[in-house]
C-alpha cells in the first residue's frame, strides 16, 4: 500500500549494495526485542495483539460520549496526541461533515489560545479526553484543569464525570490517582509503548472513536503492514536504507517529508516527533522537517531549488486517489485564460504540479527526492502508514546505532523549568 521510488534520489545503486545483513541484524533486533530500549517495542505485534475487550468497552463509551456532545477537547502533548491528530485530519479532512469536533488543547501554555478555546466551547456541549502516560506533564495538566473546572461550573459533577475519560498508566501518575478519585472512565496505555509509537492504543484510538472514525480500518491496515515488514525485503527498510545512505554517506543533515494534501500537514508533524525524537540524540540524526506543496512553493521552494546545497533532501508523499475531486469550471469569456484547464481535475493539476516539481528539485536542484505513493487518505491507510513509518524508524535508528525508543533530552526544558517555577523537589 506504500510504493517506494528512489529514482530521483540518486542512490539506487547505494541501496541495491547495502549491507543486507546488518539489515537482517537489526530487523532480528525488532522481531526478538534485543537491542537497546527494547522494553518499548510492545508496538511491533500491537496490531494483533491489541486487547480486544478494551476496544469493545472504547466503543461503548465513545458512542456513549458522542451522542452527548459536539466538541471532544483531546488533551495531550507530543505522542500522546499528534497520532489522533494526524489521522483525524488525514481520514476526514479539515472539515468533516460530523456532529463532532476534535480541539486540542494541553499541547501549549499559551494564554490566549487557551483562553479562545475556553470562550469557544463555554456555550457548547463538550467533553474532554486527557491523554497522557506518566499523567504528570505540566502543560496537560494545566490544560486539564482549567476545562475540568469549566465542565463541572457549567454542569455539575455529575454531568462533567460522565464526559470526561482518562486515558494513562494502569496505575502510575497524578493522572490516574485523580481519575480513580474522581471516577472517571479510565483507558490504558501499556508499558511498553511509548508516546510516538502509541497511536494505536486507546490513545490515539478512543478520540478517533468519539470522532466517529472507523478504527478496525486502522487496525487492518496497520496488520497489513505489520504483515509486510515481518521479512527483511520490504519498503519500509528500503526507505529507511536510503535515508541512512543520505545521512551518513552523503553527508545530508535534513530530510522534509513533503505533502500535496493539506489534510496531510498534521501527519508531517506526527512524523516529525515521530523520527526527531527517536533519532535526534548521542551528536545524530537527520533534522526532520516538512512543507505542504503547493504553499510552501511559494517559499521554502526556493530555498529547495537554489539554497545551500547538500544539507536536505525531500521525501514526497504522493496520495494516488483523493477523498473528493472537481473540476476548474468552463468560463466563456476566459478573461483570466484558464479555459485550457477546463478539461482536468484539481486533482489531474496536483499530479502535474508534484511531477514537474520533482522533475525541477531533483534534476535541475540536485536535490535527492524519494517519492512514496500512497493509495488514498481513508483509515486503513492511515493504519498501514503509520505503522509503515514506525517500523522504518525502529530501523533507521538502530543502523544509526542509538536507542530510538528513549527521549532523554526532552527532560532537560522540564527540569529547568520546574526550577524556575520552583515546583517542590526541585
Ligand atoms: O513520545 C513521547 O514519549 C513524548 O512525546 C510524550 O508522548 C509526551 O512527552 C507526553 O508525555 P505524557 O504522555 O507522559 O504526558
Amino acid at each position: 500500500m506504500i510504493k517506494t521510488s528512489f529514482k530521483n534520489s540518486n542512490i539506487e545503486k547505494e541501496i541495491k549494495d547495502f549491507n543486507l545483513a546488518r539489515v537482517k541484524e537489526v530487523h532480528d533486533m525488532i522481531e526478538n526485542k534485543t537491542g537497546e530500549g527494547s522494553d518499548f517495542l510492545g508496538w511491533v505485534n500491537w496490531p494483533v495483539d491489541f486487547d480486544k475487550n478494551e476496544l469493545s468497552d472504547m466503543k461503548k463509551v465513545a458512542e456513549e460520549l458522542r451522542s452527548k456532545i459536539n466538541i471532544l477537547l483531546v488533551v495531550g502533548i507530543g505522542g500522546s496526541y499528534l497520532g489522533a491528530r494526524a489521522a483525524d485530519e488525514m481520514i476526514r479532512g479539515l472539515y468533516p461533515n460530523d456532529k463532532v469536533e476534535l480541539i486540542y488543547i494541553g499541547n501549549t501554555i499559551s494564554s490566549t489560545y487557551t483562553k479562545q478555546v475556553l470562550n469557544y466551547v463555554k456555550d457548547k456541549e463538550f467533553g474532554i479526553v486527557n491523554v497522557s502516560k506518566s499523567g504528570t506533564t505540566t502543560e496537560p495538566g494545566i490544560a486539564f484543569r482549567v476545562f475540568e473546572k469549566l465542565l463541572i461550573d457549567l454542569k455539575g459533577k455529575e454531568i462533567a464525570r460522565e464526559r470526561i475519560v482518562a486515558v494513562t498508566d494502569k496505575e502510575k501518575g497524578a493522572l490516574k490517582q485523580l481519575a480513580t478519585a474522581e471516577g472517571y472512565e479510565t483507558f490504558t496505555i501499556p508499558d511498553d509503548i511509548g508516546g510516538r509509537f502509541s497511536v494505536f492504543t486507546p490513545v490515539g484510538i478512543f478520540p478517533l472513536l468519539v470522532a466517529g472514525v472507523d478504527v478496525d480500518a486502522i487496525f487492518s491496515g496497520a496488520k497489513k503492514a505489520m504483515e509486510d515488514t515481518k521479512n527483511i525485503d520490504n519498503e519500509a527498510y528500503k526507505y529507511a536504507v536510503a535515508r541512512h545512505i543520505l545521512h551518513t554517506e552523503r553527508g545530508y543533515k535534513a530530510e522534509t517529508l513533503v505533502g500535496y494534501e493539506l489534510q496531510m500537514q498534521t501527519f508531517t508533524e506526527w512524523w516529525k516527533q515521530l523520527f526527531g525524537e527517536s533519532e535526534g540524540k548521542d551528536g545524530k540524526g537527520l533534522f526532520p522537517t516538512s512543507c505542504v506543496f503547493s504553499t510552501d512553493l511559494h517559499s521554502l521552494g526556493q530555498f529547495i531549488q537554489e539554497g545551500t546545497k547538500n544539507v536536505l533532501f525531500e521525501t514526497i508523499i504522493d496520495v494516488k486517489n483523493p477523498t473528493m475531486d472537481l473540476n476548474v469550471p468552463k468560463n466563456t469569456e476566459d478573461l483570466d485564460g484558464l479555459n485550457y484547464l477546463t478539461s482536468k481535475t484539481f486533482h489531474e493539476i496536483n499530479k502535474v504540479a508534484l511531477e514537474g516539481v520533482v522533475d525541477a528539485h531533483a534534476n535541475t536542484g540536485e536535490v535527492p527526492n524519494i517519492v512514496l505513493e500512497f493509495d488514498k487518505m481513508d483509515g486503513e491507510m492511515f493504519g498501514y502508514a503509520a505503522y509503515w513509518f514506525m517500523k522504518s524508524c525502529a530501523m533507521s535508528g538502530y543502523l544509526l546505532e542509538i536507542n530510538p525508543f528513549n527521549q532523554p533530552g526532552v527532560e532537560v526544558y522540564k527540569t529547568n523549568m520546574f526550577k524556575l517555577l520552583k515546583k517542590p523537589g526541585f
